[in-house]
């Protein structure tokens, strides 16, 4: 379509991140406490209907791609479903998923036909117990079949590994070894406090600059790679691996200026950034009488509120006050 959506410092938004639940099958501690979230009744969330419905009126807004986010979002009843009908919309050019791959596995020939365009599958460890260690659960392999699924269906696969002090940056290198005989990119993601309670995230002392400096010393001839502006991801490659490497500045946020995405909580709230708390209630506007346009003219401004900086504005706003919402009902 021609119109699209730009906000005042001129960043085109043509990615929209949908979360699908606000539950999960894991328990990963720098996401929730061990006894999970207050988990919203299932009336809180938006249908199907109701989301494909704004999608669509988000793609006749010049979004592109879109990316539905669990934890699992095959924890949701018929997720498939969801994903034929985002796929259907006029105009769409990508339809991606975000999982931790715990139910995922089954599905793979289904997303496979219906041309989904690509997965980035959570896995913070590469060891059975380390793995339990941080996501309090005894998934891990599960989500290592299906990792080997993903690869053998021959889909775009990422990995996204939150670097954590202690808990696993033991492992980063092994990691990083997956992609020597895998076409998968490895991701390495600075942990960012939302960890659902008011207790503050350990330190942030794995920054990107030390998650780079700990793969030069591994791969001493480690390459730079193009990577599109609005790619959270800084990539790299070790000549001769089949697959590469990207960090993510989660939390330094090297990426902002150039910041391409707009987000739909579980709850059905739109977020101008990971950091807001929600600048738009869409449930509430597609349980009301508005028509589709005007509902365009109200996304259309909602943009128009886009800070530079989301998460410095937040951060003016509440003075020392943690983040308490856990990732996943954000979805990342
Ligand atoms: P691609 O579409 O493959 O580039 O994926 P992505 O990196 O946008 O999505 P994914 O769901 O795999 O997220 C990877 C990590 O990047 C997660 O930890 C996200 O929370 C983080 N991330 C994604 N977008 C943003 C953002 O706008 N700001 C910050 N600070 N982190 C983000
Ligand atoms: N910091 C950084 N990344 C996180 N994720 C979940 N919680 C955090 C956090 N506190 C990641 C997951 C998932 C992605 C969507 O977000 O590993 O891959
Ligand atoms: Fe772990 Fe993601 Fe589930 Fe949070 S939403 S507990 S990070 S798998």
């Amino acid at each position: 379509s021609e119109i699209t959506l730009v906000d005042p410092w001129n960043r085109t938004i043509d990615y929209l991140r949908i979360a699908v639940t606000d539950r999960c099958n894991l328990r990963c501690f720098y996401c929730m406490p061990a006894e999970g979230i207050n988990y919203l009744p299932k009336k809180e969330l938006l249908t199907y209907e109701e989301i494909v419905r704004l999608s669509s009126i988000f793609v006749s807004l010049g979004i592109k791609k879109i990316r539905l986010t669990g934890g699992e979002p095959f924890l949701r009843k018929d997720f498939i479903s969801l994903l034929e009908n985002l796929k259907a919309i006029p105009g769409v050019e990508a339809v991606h998923i975000t999982t931790n791959g715990v139910l995922t596995y089954s599905y793979l020939g289904q997303m496979k036909a219906l041309g989904i365009d690509g997965v980035n599958l959570s896995l913070d460890s590469l060891n059975k117990e380390n793995f339990h260690k941080i996501t309090r659960r005894d998934e891990f392999d599960t989500v290592m079949k299906t990792l080997d699924g993903l690869l053998d269906h021959g889909f775009n696969t990422k990995i996204n590994m939150v670097v954590m002090h202690g808990k696993n940056t033991q492992e980063v290198v092994d990691m990083a070894e997956l992609a020597s005989t895998r076409k998968v990119s490895v991701r390495f993601i600075e942990e960012m406090p939302f960890n659902g309670s008011d207790l503050s995230t350990s330190k942030q002392n794995w920054n990107h600059i030390k998650i780079l400096e700990e793969l030069k010393v591994a791969f001493p001839n480690l390459a730079k790679l193009d990577s599109h502006p609005s790619n959270p991801a800084t990539l790299y490659q070790v000549p001769g691996h089949q697959g590469n490497l990207g960090i993510i500045p989660a939390y330094s946020r090297t990426f902002c200026g150039a910041c391409n995405r707009i987000r739909l909580t579980a709850t059905g709230s739109i977020k101008n950034c990971l950091y807001d708390e929600g600048v738009l209630d869409a449930k509430q506007l597609l349980r009301s009488e508005k028509t589709n346009e005007e509902i365009r003219e109200i996304l259309i401004s909602t943009v128009q509120k886009r800070e530079k900086d989301g998460f410095a504005a937040e951060k003016n706003r509440k003075v020392d006050k943690n983040i308490s919402e856990s990732m996943s009902t954000i979805g990342g």
